[in-house]
């Protein structure tokens, strides 16, 4: 009885459910529910909101509440005279010949925020100057109005703000000509969002309901989007000489996983080289809890280790986005699962293991432990694999949040085109990633007087000598990039598109780096 889990004997109840995202071509006949218009800084509306005649009432309501129309500021006008809507919601766009390709998720995002639980609402989806919104842009309003409505409130055992009888998400219309076409692109947006939402509850989920092993599961139902899945127990790690994960892993009751998922997307593809060609890979460090093992983290802030396997996370959420969309390449997702715990068979400090690769590394920290498990999962990956590039993922050291807070990732890269791609793929997605150096000079910090390094570097560059030592375990020649995203995987400021602790940052960035340059 004393050893029982908390919270499985009863299931737990999800309080949200997804919200509903449809495309039509015209506004339904029906009244009721809300309106939403986009304006521009002159205030101007467009041809269809024009037409139902509100420019005058949305002209004096501006005035009053000192409304300019600027991105993403809202006006909002309940039970407006003449209109059939109960309440209208007017979105600026600011000047919309500056708008940019991300500005369309977030104001999804923003006329998601504004509904309330259950609220039906239409976005007449037209630009005041007259130019088209895009099929494409109807669909990142979609999928930043989906990001936009996640909650992770399965534990609350009744809502936190009961100010609605219902429990149902907002749904939303976007209405306008290009909704033909958008309707046939969502199911690839609406794939990336799950994703999205996948890595976030992946994060959020306490360690007590997700261990390694639950972990794993969670993995291995992408088998039902096609995706080919192979679980490493630890017997078998053993064989294979893994000793710098297990080592991590021996303080724990939880036994470690190291799960390979292998999407391929170019298998029926007509050339018939597709299936042969090398995948792209990514890595992720999926630390269930990291108490710091011997070398203990102190108490405050501790719970936020639930949280140190946002680099798992954010891959079995891409592998989910790849799979439901199909996207057209091969990839291969691999995650190396552990609890780090302080026991009596836990690793110490001091202690050398040799990792698969053959290098010896002596444990100077228990607390560094990610570059342990990555080390071997890296090296498992090259061997069984041979993949063209390597991304690895990883909440991997407080020192990037020092150099770089929340707003970019750090990003270590061995390839210059590589991590070109990457800065692009961030920009045009938001999730930010700022190039941080490499170089033999910091070898120095991880030499070991005992063994061939040490797992730590001291306090001085302590995110470049972490990336310094995952670089001992890449083949020269292999792309590589590293992405330290311990400042952006949780706890990161909410945005329009995330009022989540966990972000799910990875799966748009990476959907997005494989769309561009590795399909089609
Ligand atoms: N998981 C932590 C890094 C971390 C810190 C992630 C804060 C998210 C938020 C990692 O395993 C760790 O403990 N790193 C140490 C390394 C040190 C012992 C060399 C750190 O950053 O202090
Ligand atoms: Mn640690
Ligand atoms: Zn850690």
């Amino acid at each position: 009885k004393c050893c029982r889990d908390a919270l499985p004997s009863r299931k737990p109840r999800r309080m949200s459910s997804r919200p509903s995202i449809t495309f039509s071509k015209s506004l339904p006949a029906a009244e009721g529910g809300t309106l939403v218009v986009l304006t521009d800084q002159t205030l101007a509306l467009g041809a269809a909101a024009t037409g139902l005649g509100i420019a005058d009432l949305v002209a004096r309501a501006a005035a009053a509440a000192d409304y300019k129309g600027k991105l993403l500021g809202t006006l909002d006008l309940l039970a407006p005279a003449g209109v059939g809507a109960a309440r209208l919601v007017v979105v600026g766009l600011g000047k919309a010949g500056d708008l940019k390709e991300l500005d369309w998720s977030r104001l999804g995002g923003t006329i998601m925020g504004a509904l309330r639980k259950g609220e039906a609402a239409t976005l007449l989806a037209e630009r005041p100057d007259g130019v088209d919104v895009s099929p494409a842009e109807f669909t990142e309003i979609g999928l930043g109005a989906s990001l936009r409505a996640y909650a992770f409130d399965r534990y609350r055992s009744r809502p936190k703000d009961d100010d609605s009888a219902t429990k149902a998400a907002p749904s939303l219309a976007i209405v306008g000509p290009g909704a033909g076409k958008a309707k046939k692109l969502w199911p690839a947006r609406a794939a990336v969002a799950g994703g999205v939402v996948l890595a976030r509850d992946l994060v959020n989920e306490p360690a007590n309901v997700l261990g390694t092993l639950e972990f794993a599961a969670k993995a291995e139902a992408l088998a039902d989007l096609g995706v080919t899945i192979e679980v490493l127990t630890e017997k078998q790690m053993k064989k294979l000489g893994m000793r710098a994960l297990l080592g991590v892993a021996q303080g724990s009751v939880r036994p470690p996983r190291l799960v390979a998922m292998h999407w391929n997307g170019l298998k029926d593809g007509k050339a018939g080289d597709g299936a042969a060609s090398k995948p792209i890979a990514f890595v992720g460090k999926g630390v269930v809890f990291d108490t710091g093992g011997i070398s203990i983290k102190p108490a405050g802030g501790m719970e936020d280790m639930k949280g140190d396997m946002g680099g798992a996370a954010a891959v079995v959420g891409l592998m989910h986005a790849l799979a439901s969309r199909k996207a057209r390449a091969n990839v291969v997702g691999i995650i190396g699962l552990v609890e780090n715990m302080p026991d009596g068979n836990a690793q110490r400090p001091g202690d050398i293991v040799e990792a698969a690769s053959g290098t010896t590394i002596e444990i100077i920290n228990t607390d560094a432990e990610g570059r342990l498990v990555l080390a071997d999962a890296l090296w498992y990956v090259q061997k069984t694999y041979e993949p063209s590039l390597i991304v690895d993922l990883a909440t991997l050291t407080g020192a990037i949040i020092v150099a770089l807070g929340h707003d970019h990732a750090g990003l270590f890269a061995s390839d210059d085109a590589l991590a070109g791609q990457l800065l692009a793929a961030g920009l045009a997605t938001g999730e930010k990633v700022w190039r941080m150096p490499l170089g033999p000079a910091y070898d120095k910090q991880i030499e070991s007087k005992f063994a061939d390094i040490k797992n730590t570097g001291g306090r001085d560059g302590g995110s470049v000598t972490a990336a310094q030592f995952l670089k001992r375990f890449v083949k020269d020649g292999t792309p590589w990039a590293h992405l330290d995203i311990a400042g952006t995987a949780m706890g990161s400021p909410q945005s329009e598109t995330n009022r989540s602790w966990a972000s799910g940052w990875g799966v748009r960035l990476l959907d997005r780096f494989v769309a561009d340059n590795h399909e089609g």
